[in-house]
């Protein structure tokens, strides 16, 4: 099979640069969640949720109130994105286990885990409601969920124009770009799910962001993918993608006063409590 075209100018996806796209805004949502639950408690079992580079687990880590003798499981269907999270907890000696699993296939036991945590993970679930209902099933009976996905990303339509701009208006857009897991669907999943009694919170973060252009190019790389693949074209537009996402950012992220940018952004938070 022929090796897919990527642009000369495209960014490799791993965990180092995710982080830097998420600009350390996964994290704060991460700390907000934990205040939102009851104190984790000494031996709790804990799943982090399409863990990535694995803001929850360290959040959670670092918590001066988490007991030194919890458990982590963190899965992730993508292997590059968590390999950094392993070769840590492997490194030093941390109480976390990584596994390469999809979360709409989780083969996690049933009635295991006192807390599960997906941050910003269930958009990219191909089958979400058979997500949550797996989380349902490896919660232990008055065990926790939390699940969050972004309400407002002030950059989104910033994206979809420039994938207009330089593709077309009538060309396919990106997956990433579609807002496929808003509020309303998340709460329509979840009840598909049998989840009842599930509390939403609003909550919001600051992306953090060094360079825009550098920013931008991460973006373009991550999210602009077009559903067919990447094409020669793309290439070819690249710069012109770049520009006009670097000019857009300008009126989004003010200065933070430290030589780089922030944005806003909101988050909705749904808790949930297994019948005990
Ligand atoms: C925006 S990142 C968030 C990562 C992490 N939870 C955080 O808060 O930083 C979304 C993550 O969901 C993972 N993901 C997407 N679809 C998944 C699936 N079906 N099963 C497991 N993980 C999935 C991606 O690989 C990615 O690591």
């Amino acid at each position: 099979m022929a090796t897919p075209f990527t642009p000369k100018q495209a960014h490799k996806f791993d965990g180092a640069l995710l982080a830097k796209l998420q600009g350390n805004v996964s994290e704060q949502i991460a700390r907000q969640i934990l205040e939102l639950i009851p104190p984790i408690a000494p031996t709790s079992k804990i799943h982090d949720n399409g863990c990535g580079y694995g803001s929850v687990t360290n959040e959670i880590l670092a918590s001066p109130s988490t007991p030194k003798d919890i458990q982590i499981t963190a899965t992730d269907i993508n292997a590059a994105l968590f390999t950094p999270l392993a070769e840590r907890a492997e490194k030093e000696k941390l109480p976390v286990e990584v596994k390469q699993m999809d979360a709409c296939e989780l083969t996690l036991p049933d009635a295991t885990f006192d807390l599960s945590i997906s941050n910003f993970c269930f958009p990219g679930f191909k089958e979400p409601v058979k997500g949550a209902a797996h989380i349902k099933r490896i919660l232990k009976p008055g065990g926790r969920a939390a699940v969050t996905v972004w309400d407002d990303i002030p950059w989104r339509e910033l994206l979809v124009e420039t994938h207009r701009k330089v593709r077309g208006a009538d060309a396919p857009p990106p997956p990433f770009l579609i807002d496929n897991c808003p509020t309303e669907r998340l709460r329509d999943i979840l009840k598909e799910a049998g989840w009842q009694g599930v509390e939403y919170v609003t909550r919001s973060g600051w992306l953090s962001v060094e360079d825009l252009r550098e920013w931008a190019s991460l973006a373009w790389s991550f999210l602009g993918h077009p559903p067919g693949g990447w094409t020669p074209k793309d290439e070819e537009v690249w710069d012109e993608a770049i520009e006009i996402i670097v000019k857009g950012l300008d009126g989004i992220c003010v200065e933070d006063g430290a030589g780089g940018w922030k944005c806003e952004m909101f988050a909705t938070v749904a808790v949930w409590a297994k019948e005990a």
